[in-house]
């Protein structure tokens, strides 16, 4: 695969785990784990794999502000941020929150968001439904002030950012190369961008792994709609054809949607820290293992097969309160 330009950020490759305690624990197929929660520690998770194609192209334009956005919690503003401190870049953060106010409370990724230095305002979800028309008026804020702003949108997932999902599955496949065949790439699927790569690239090399997304707050046909537009500009922009195949989606996980997580998911993720020593977040590796779970016990894959989880990131969610279980 051809790639654009990138600026190395992301600490690769990242390992690829054999977790034997876990697959023992839960008596179905081996458990791989492939750890892009070790991509950095501030900059951790899916997040900056998207933003060196990001960063490269922002530079390349002479921008010095990057305009983004995602929930108040958001890994993807969390990493743009600190991403952005060392390059001099400003970063401009649009959150969602339920009122559009601050968060009554610093913590987790907001917390560190502030510590980077971003310009963080607040969109109730209203307005937040109209984001890509607020990036754009933020944008053009900084133009009248001089400066000259580069708009990455939610979750860098657009086909620019896709390339960082790309990459990493021709980074998998070298690490996967004299392993037992892998039943599934395994990850927590939401804005589509890290889906949607994963499957262009598993597509391109004939990948003899299913790529599957357990939605954690959209429903399927969403995420599939968002994988869908992703894929046309990249399409447009390379005149290569999208895959002929949406990967696997699965929106039987979501449970109390977008953010939120049982009782039963946070203890399947209090037991897979345990017994991994990974720290994994509820609102998507937390939810998406315990997704995982689910369908080993409904048999969708037993002992004999090998499934890797795609561990996404998102551990600083575990220093929010209420955001964990003992
Ligand atoms: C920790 C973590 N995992 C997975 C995802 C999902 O990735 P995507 O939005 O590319 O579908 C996100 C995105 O917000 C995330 O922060």
């Amino acid at each position: 695969m051809r790639l654009p330009d990138r600026l190395p950020l992301a600490h690769l490759p990242t390992p690829l785990q054999r977790m034997d305690r876990l697959s023992e624990a839960w008596g179905g197929p081996t458990i791989w784990a492939k750890r892009d929660d070790l991509t950095g520690f501030e900059t951790s998770g899916n997040k900056i794999r998207k933003l060196e194609f990001h960063l490269a192209a922002a530079a390349a334009a002479g921008a010095d502000t990057l305009v983004t956005c995602g929930a108040a919690q958001s890994n993807h503003c969390r990493a743009t941020a600190l991403a952005a401190a060392p390059l001099g870049m400003a970063v401009v953060a649009l959150l969602r929150t339920p009122d559009g106010a601050p968060p009554s409370r610093s913590e987790g990724n907001h917390l560190l968001m502030e510590m980077a230095g971003a310009d963080l305002r607040y969109l109730t979800p209203d307005g937040y439904a109209r984001r890509d028309e607020a990036l754009e008026e933020a944008a053009g804020e900084v133009r009248a002030g001089g400066g000259t702003p580069w708009v990455i949108p939610e979750g860098a997932s657009d086909a620019l950012g896709m390339w960082g999902y790309a990459a990493a599955v021709e980074e998998l496949a070298a690490q996967m190369d004299g392993l037992p065949p892998m039943a599934a790439l395994w990850h927590a699927a939401s804005s589509g961008g890290t889906t949607a790569g994963m499957a262009w690239a598993a597509d391109r090399l004939g990948l003899d792994a299913a790529v599957a997304g357990c939605c954690i707050g959209e429903p399927a046909p969403d995420v599939a709609a968002r994988i869908e537009a992703i894929w046309a500009e990249a399409a447009e922009a390379t005149g290569e054809a999208p895959p002929g195949q949406m990967p696997l989606l699965v929106d039987d996980h979501v449970g109390l949607g977008y953010g939120k997580a049982t009782p039963g998911e946070l203890a399947v993720q209090a037991e897979a820290t345990r017994l991994t020593g990974m720290l994994l977040d509820p609102a998507y590796t937390g939810k998406a293992l315990s997704g995982l779970k689910a369908e080993i016990d409904a048999g969708r894959y037993g002992p004999g097969d090998h499934v890797v989880f795609w561990h996404t990131g998102g551990g600083f969610a575990t220093f929010q309160e209420g955001f964990h279980a003992g």
